[in-house]
C-alpha cells in the first residue's frame, strides 16, 4: 500500500540508510533530485568554457596538460551527473532542451569571464574550493546514486583545487605584474564565489524540505561560513588580499565576519543578465546542434546492432 511505502521511504531516511532507484519516493522528492542534480550537471558542462577559453593559450606544455585534463574531468563529472539523473526517470535529451531553452538553471558563476591566465588559477581555488565545500556533503545524501557519483567528483574536484593554487603560488613568486594579475582576478571572482552557495538561509525555498530528506546536509550560510573559514588562511599564504574590508576574525564566534553580498547582482545573474549568460548558453546551443549527427548516427548503428541480433 502507499502508506507502507511511504513508512518504509520516511524509516529508510530517518536511519540514515541510501534510498535505491527501485524504491518508491514520493513525487517530489524525485522532482527535486532532478532539479538539483540537473542543476549541477548542467554546471559541470557550462563550466568547461571559462576555462576552455585558455586551452589554447596556456603558457607551458604543463599548464596547458594540466587544464586539458581538468576541463576534461568537468564533461565526466557532467556525464556523470546526468546517468544519475536518469536513475530518477528524467530524459538526458530533454534535459539538455532545457538547459539551452533557458528553463532549467546552472551555477550564476560561470556566467563571469576569464579575462588572463591568472583567473584558471583563481577558479581552481576558490570556484573548486566553493565547490568542494558545497559538495562533500552531498556525498552523504540520501540518494545511492548521487551520493556515490559525489565521492568520485570530489577526489577530482580536490586535484582541481591544488592545481589552481599551486598555479598562483608559481605566479605569486614570478614578477610584479604576476602578481597583480592574481590579485585582480581574486577581487573580480571572490564575491561570485561566495554566491555559489545560494541564497541566504532566509530566502532559500528549498533548503528546509531538501534538509530534511537528508538531500542537503547543511544550509547554505553554513557552508559559505564554512568557505571563507577555511580560504582567509590561503589568502594569508599566498599573499593576496580578499577585496572585502570587513572581513575579520570573530573570537566570540570562532569564525571570520565578513561584508555584506549584493545578492542584486546573483539576481540579475540568475535572471540571465550576468556579463556571459548569452554567450554560454549560445555556444552551449550551438555545440548541441552541431552534434546532432553523431546522436543519430550512434542510434542508427544501436539500431542496426538490435535488428541484426
Ligand atoms: N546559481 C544558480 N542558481 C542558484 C544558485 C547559484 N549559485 N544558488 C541557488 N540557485 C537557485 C536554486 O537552484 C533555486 O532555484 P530553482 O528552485 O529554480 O531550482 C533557487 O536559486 C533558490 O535556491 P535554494 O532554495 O537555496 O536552492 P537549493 O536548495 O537547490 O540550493 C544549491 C542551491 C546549494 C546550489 C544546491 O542546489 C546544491 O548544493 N547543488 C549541487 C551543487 C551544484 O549544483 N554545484 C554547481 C556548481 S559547482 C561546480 O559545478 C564546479
Amino acid at each position: 500500500t502507499t502508506e507502507s511505502l511511504e513508512t518504509h521511504f520516511e524509516r529508510t531516511i530517518e536511519a540514515d540508510q541510501r534510498i535505491e532507484p527501485r524504491d518508491w519516493v514520493p513525487e517530489k522528492y524525485r522532482a527535486t533530485l532532478i532539479r538539483q542534480i540537473a542543476q549541477h550537471a548542467h554546471s559541470e558542462i557550462i563550466g568547461m568554457q571559462p576555462e576552455g577559453n585558455w586551452i589554447t593559450r596556456a603558457p607551458s606544455l604543463r599548464r596547458k596538460a594540466i587544464l586539458l585534463a581538468k576541463v576534461q574531468d568537468e564533461a565526466g563529472h557532467g556525464l556523470y551527473l546526468y546517468s544519475a539523473t536518469e536513475t530518477l526517470g528524467a530524459d538526458r535529451g530533454d534535459l539538455t532542451e532545457r538547459l539551452i531553452s533557458g528553463k532549467q538553471k546552472y551555477s550564476s558563476i560561470f556566467n563571469y569571464p576569464t579575462l588572463t591566465f591568472a583567473d584558471v588559477g583563481v577558479i581552481g581555488w576558490l570556484v573548486d574550493g566553493a565547490a568542494i565545500c558545497n559538495q562533500v556533503p552531498l556525498c552523504r545524501c540520501s540518494y545511492g546514486p548521487y551520493a556515490r557519483a559525489m565521492i568520485r567528483i570530489c577526489k577530482e574536484e580536490s586535484f582541481h583545487q591544488r592545481q589552481g593554487y599551486e598555479l598562483l603560488m608559481t605566479m605569486m613568486r614570478g614578477t610584479a605584474a604576476q602578481r597583480e594579475m592574481v590579485q585582480e582576478a581574486t577581487n573580480r571572482w571572490w564575491w561570485p564565489s561566495l554566491m555559489m552557495f545560494g541564497p541566504p538561509d532566509g530566502d532559500s525555498p528549498n533548503t528546509a524540505q531538501s534538509m530534511a530528506w537528508k538531500i542537503k546536509r547543511h544550509t547554505n550560510d553554513e557552508l559559505r561560513q564554512r568557505f571563507v573559514d577555511m580560504t582567509v588562511p590561503q589568502a594569508e599564504a599566498l599573499g593576496v588580499t580578499l577585496p572585502d574590508p570587513d572581513l575579520r576574525w570573530n573570537a566570540e564566534r570562532g569564525s571570520y565576519d565578513f561584508g555584506e553580498i549584493d545578492w542584486s547582482e546573483f539576481k540579475e545573474v540568475l535572471r540571465g543578465n550576468g556579463p556571459c549568460n548569452a554567450q554560454r548558453v549560445a555556444h552551449r546551443k550551438r555545440a548541441h546542434d552541431e552534434g546532432a549527427w553523431v546522436r543519430e548516427a550512434a542510434a542508427a548503428h544501436a539500431r542496426k546492432h538490435r535488428e541484426a541480433a
